[in-house]
């Protein structure tokens, strides 16, 4: 399985004001935005490209445009902060939704809501979640998309645990991780260490 890590000094310096305990919910969710024009620039890097004539005000010259835009797939609630950043650099991708709540006892991912296309045969898909932990909540989702005929998926996490890593590699699914962070592990609780905390109460607040 592909593992790409940004590790650009600016990437870092957004997860920095992420990680801090300190950061506010509005800093965080700015950090967040700008952390994901940099994952998705990143997981774009080799997307193909179609290309076309394009009239300068000077001369007529080669354009490029994505030759097939991924469908967004946004996991709620954490992935909601990095929709609409991921949308703004791919305006003509489609939008899905997946809803998933970790048991905060079992860890085992409780889904709630499901809005996919049916058909997702030759679509590149990226999924966007910023904490990729035990790995549970990805390979449940990716495994819905992969029911529609899904095999080329990215997932997007501003964080990724070694357990969470292991975990993706280990289900066969057809995916490749963009992250900004592979730390160090799990503690007993599920948390990522050093990590940063609970991403959807720090961007949404606790519910
Ligand atoms: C968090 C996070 C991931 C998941 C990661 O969401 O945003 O979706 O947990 O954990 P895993 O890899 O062990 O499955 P949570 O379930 O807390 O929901 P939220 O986004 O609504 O806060």
């Amino acid at each position: 399985m592909d593992v790409l890590v940004v590790d650009h000094p600016l990437a870092r310096a957004r997860l920095t004001t992420m990680r801090d305990a300190r950061t506010d919910n509005a800093t965080f969710r700015a950090a967040l935005h700008e952390l994901t024009v940099m994952l998705v620039y990143e997981a774009t890097r080799d997307a193909a490209v179609a290309t076309d004539r394009v009239h300068t005000p000077v001369a007529r010259t080669t354009g490029y445009r994505l030759a097939n835009p991924p469908l967004l797939v946004p996991v709620l609630r954490a992935g909601l902060g990095m929709a609409d950043e991921a949308h703004k650099l791919i305006p003509d991708a489609q939008m899905g939704f997946v809803g998933l709540a970790r048991d905060e006892e079992t860890l085992k991912p409780r889904p709630y809501m499901e809005s996919l296309p049916a058909d997702l045969a030759n679509r590149p898909v990226f999924v966007l979640d910023p904490m990729l932990a035990t790995g549970g909540s990805l390979v449940y989702a990716i495994t819905l998309l992969t029911k529609r005929g899904a095999s080329d998926v990215t997932a997007i996490c501003a964080l990724a645990a070694p357990e969470g890593l292991k975990r993706l590699e280990e289900s066969g699914l057809p995916v490749r991780v963009v992250t900004a962070s592979v730390d160090e592990r799990l503690n007993d609780s599920g948390f990522i260490v050093p990590g940063l905390g609970d991403a959807g109460d720090r961007l949404y607040g606790a519910v």
